[in-house]
């Protein structure tokens, strides 16, 4: 099994080169803010839950997306391994990730992380959100928000990958296919 941890900040690329890893390597792709997304969107109690906490650019409670993550790996009990885009963002989850996969004898193989200019970041979201409906990237402070917690909260956990042997820092500035390109040429230094 190939499990990729796609990590980097908001606006980072992780959801687009998510999209061309998982053809290339035949994997399940997991956002968990896609599937936040989708719950807000049908009305769920877990959207009702989410809703105002995305909307300022906060994190949503570890157990909660804990939980949700978990059930969304055990519904694919046959994957050929996994993509985890926007997930882990603190010590916990990063925790009950490894315990979650060596429960299903199976483990991270590594942990990408794309780095890009703060400004870019900015310019990229506030360009998607003229198009997106996405809340969250249509105004500046919320953006600059986001960046702040993972800096905070989320950023360190390349240390935790680091520590294991398991982190490769990709340029995230470049082309899609450049960027993809990076991305394969650092997986497979690990599978
Ligand atoms: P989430 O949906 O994960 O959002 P995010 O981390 O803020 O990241 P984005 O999806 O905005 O960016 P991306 O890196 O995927 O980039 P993309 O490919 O889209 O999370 C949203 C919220 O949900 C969180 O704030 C939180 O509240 C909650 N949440 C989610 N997971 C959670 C968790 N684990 N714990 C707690 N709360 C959680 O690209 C961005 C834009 O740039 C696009 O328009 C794209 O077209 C463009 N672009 C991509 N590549 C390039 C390139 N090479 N050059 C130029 N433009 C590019
Ligand atoms: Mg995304």
């Amino acid at each position: 099994m190939i499990n990729i941890v796609i990590f980097g900040p908001p606006g980072a690329g992780k959801g687009t080169q998510s999209e061309l890893l998982l053809k290339k390597y035949d994997l399940v792709h997991i956002s968990t803010g896609d599937l936040f997304r989708a719950n807000i969107k049908n009305g769920t109690e877990l959207g009702m839950k989410a809703k105002a906490i995305i909307d300022r650019g906060e994190l949503v409670p570890d157990e909660i997306t804990v939980d949700m993550l978990r059930q969304k790996v055990e519904e694919n009990p046959s994957a050929n391994g996994f993509i985890f885009d926007g997930f882990p963002r603190t010590s916990p989850q990063a925790e009950a990730l490894d315990k979650l996969l060596s429960e299903n004898r199976t483990s991270i193989t590594s942990c990408l992380s794309m780095s890009v200019p703060e400004d870019e970041l900015v310019s990229r979201l506030l360009n998607r959100g003229k198009t997106s409906g996405r809340a969250d990237d249509t105004n500046e402070d919320v953006i600059r928000n986001r960046l702040g917690v993972y800096h905070r909260e989320t950023a360190p956990l390349k240390d935790f990958y680091q520590q294991q042997g398991k982190l490769s820092e990709v340029d995230g500035v470049g082309t899609i296919d450049e960027i993809f390109n990076r991305l394969c040429g650092a997986i497979e230094q690990y599978a």
